[in-house]
């Protein structure tokens, strides 16, 4: 297979799967819809959707460094977790494909949703194109027991066998995000931005942790990045964060701060649960679909761009301020939700 490894970010050896910088694009016609509200504030997209692999977003990033480790180490196959709609999952099964390593997914139950589409379209679907192997465990059924089976197994038929936790949310991974922080630092500079917040989903957390990273690593306040909890709550998130952004500092020897790190997550756009739809994920996903013809996804970024526009309508920002969205990719979600969507997209009205 056709790769190359480089030493990336701190020294640490990447595989190059994004070909360059992603677009930091300014969202006009969406400043004027909200300049009718009374909003003015810049507002831009860090375009992390837009990568050549998979069809992109965030996990990509964070996959440089694990597949980075795993061609150095050998190793030759791969298992990975997510939930049965999981990015993380079709995108390592991209990377896989496009590295030559065979991919083993083991999906979980995570969200209460039976319907037809959540069930087999969407990433699920993509996996098979893929040509991964996906394990569809049951409701309650252990995903690390099945793992350390599956690996057991696969190395009795000689495979060399790397495991990539959930998110691929590791300090290793986290290096993307350290690396992507320094990116956008760079390009809000050259567009000559006043970055007052940059906001993203937050998960299993290793993209905001490794932003928060790179952004302290650059001797910057962490103070205006704000992630948008999608899965647990605030404290639950917050922890995890503060946990793995230090780990990472450490990683890649910046020593620690006597100072208390700041994490900011918001979980007011968590809704019912992980998964599950609120009303203004979907305003937000039609808001953004029809100004500016750009994608959100119902899980993740639908939800943390819900909360952005909830700040911005609270008047947190003002004009002279530029905010900056991290856009984490995703779409394929969208087709799992097509029956649960439909209905609603024809009946908000956003203009
Ligand atoms: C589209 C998308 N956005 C955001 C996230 C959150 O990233 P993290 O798990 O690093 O918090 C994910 C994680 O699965 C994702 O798939």
């Amino acid at each position: 297979m056709k790769y190359t490894i480089k030493n990336a970010y701190a020294g640490f050896p990447s595989v190059d799967l994004l070909g360059g910088p992603t677009p930091l694009q300014r969202a006009e016609n969406l400043e004027a819809v909200l300049r009718r509200e009374g909003i003015n504030v810049g507002i831009y997209l860090k375009r992390d959707d837009l990568m050549p692999i998979g069809g992109g977003g965030n996990k990509l990033r964070k996959l440089q460094y694990h597949m980075a480790s795993i061609l150095n180490n050998g190793q030759d196959t791969v298992i990975t977790f997510g939930g049965v709609q999981s990015n993380h999952a079709r995108l390592t099964a991209a990377v896989c494909a496009r590295l030559g390593l065979e991919c083993h997914l083991i999906l979980s139950q995570q969200v209460d949703i039976q319907t037809e589409d959540y069930q087999a379209n969407g990433n699920l679907w993509l996996n098979r194109i893929f040509g991964a192997n996906s394990h569809l465990l049951n409701k309650g059924e252990s995903a690390p027991l099945f793992a350390q089976s599956l690996r057991d197994r696969l190395e009795q038929q000689g495979k060399k066998v790397a495991v990539i936790p959930t998110g691929g949310s590791t300090s290793l991974g986290a290096l993307g995000y350290a690396e992507c922080a320094a990116e956008i630092a760079r390009q809000a500079e050259a567009d000559g931005l006043n970055v007052r917040n940059i906001s993203l989903a937050n998960g299993s957390s290793g993209t905001q942790a490794g932003l928060l990273a790179g952004w302290i690593a650059q001797g910057k306040s962490p103070d205006i990045i704000t992630g948008y909890a999608v899965m647990a709550n605030k404290q639950i998130t917050a922890d995890t964060t503060r946990e793995l952004t230090l780990s990472t500092l450490d990683l890649i020897g910046r020593a620690r701060s006597s100072e208390p790190l700041v994490v900011n997550v918001d979980d007011n756009q968590l809704g019912p649960a992980y998964g599950q739809v609120t009303e203004s994920m979907v305003e937000a996903v039609a808001l953004l679909a029809r100004s500016e013809g750009v994608l959100l996804d119902p899980v993740y970024s639908g939800k943390a761009f819900a909360g952005l526009l909830e700040q911005l309508r609270a008047g947190v920002y003002g004009p002279g301020d530029d905010v900056i969205f991290l856009m984490t990719g995703g779409v394929p979600g969208l087709y799992a939700y097509q029956s649960l969507l439909d209905e609603r997209f024809t009946t908000t009205g956003v203009r």
